[in-house]
């Protein structure tokens, strides 16, 4: 598994839920509603591990009392979280995408597809375990190519980051209104 460690146990991860969604299908022969119990579980389920990625990795990465585990490793945690997560959402959308809530599936995907292209960018910064930057290799025409990597990797962040904020805003307002209508007035 090596260095692709956690995209390789987010693959098994989503084989073994893709399982259970088919053993669900089979048993009710119909796709799960997103208000059943099933879809409705794989949802909240699917958005803690959202609001995981979106918290987690940045707390340690900036708060002064968090100093626990390695860089690295939060990292790919994020990175598991923020794959298996949106999957699980998915599959609680019952392929339906109205509205808000269809908004917000969109919103998960891009944000999924511009982190695949941020972890390519991070990584051609060579780092500590901790992720704190290791001084490049020397030579002016590797050091132009490691500040070009630099201001990728900025720019890909001031994307990034409001990206995330939209989807959780749209998925509050999403969860707040079906526990409204399709909860508590049921
Ligand atoms: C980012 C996270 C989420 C996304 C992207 C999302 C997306 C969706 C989508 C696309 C639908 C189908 C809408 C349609 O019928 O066209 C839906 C339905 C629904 N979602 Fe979510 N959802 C998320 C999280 C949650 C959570 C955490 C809850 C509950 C706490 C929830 C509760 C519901 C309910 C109850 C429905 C059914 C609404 C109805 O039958 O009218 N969702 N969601
Ligand atoms: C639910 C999905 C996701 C959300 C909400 C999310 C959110 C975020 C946020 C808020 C940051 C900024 C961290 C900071 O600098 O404080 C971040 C950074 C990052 N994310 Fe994600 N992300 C998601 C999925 C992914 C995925 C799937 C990947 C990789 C395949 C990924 C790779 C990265 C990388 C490489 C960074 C930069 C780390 C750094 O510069 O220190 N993310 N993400």
């Amino acid at each position: 598994m090596g260095k692709n460690r956690e995209l390789w146990l987010a693959f098994f991860a989503i084989l073994f839920i893709t399982g259970v969604y088919a053993l669900v299908l089979l048993q009710t022969r119909q796709v799960p509603a997103a208000s059943g119990l099933f879809g409705h579980s794989i949802g909240i389920l699917g958005f803690v591990l959202m609001l995981m990625t979106e918290t987690l990795y940045s707390l340690r990465k900036r708060s002064r009392l968090a100093r626990w585990g390695r860089m690295a490793d939060w990292l790919r945690f994020h990175i598991f979280t923020g794959i298996v997560g949106p999957y699980m959402v998915l599959l609680h959308t019952s392929w339906k995408f109205n509205g808000l809530a269809g908004a917000t599936t969109v919103l998960t995907v891009i944000i999924v597809f511009s982190g695949f292209i941020g972890r390519y960018i991070y990584t051609r910064i060579p780092r500590t375990l901790d992720g704190v930057e290791m001084a490049g290799p020397s030579g002016q025409l590797q050091a132009a190519a490691l500040a070009s990597a630099r201001r990728a990797l900025a720019i890909w962040h001031a994307i990034h980051i409001p990206l995330g904020m939209a989807l959780f805003t749209a998925a509050f307002i999403h969860i707040g209104a079906a526990l409204y209508y399709a909860t508590l007035l049921r």
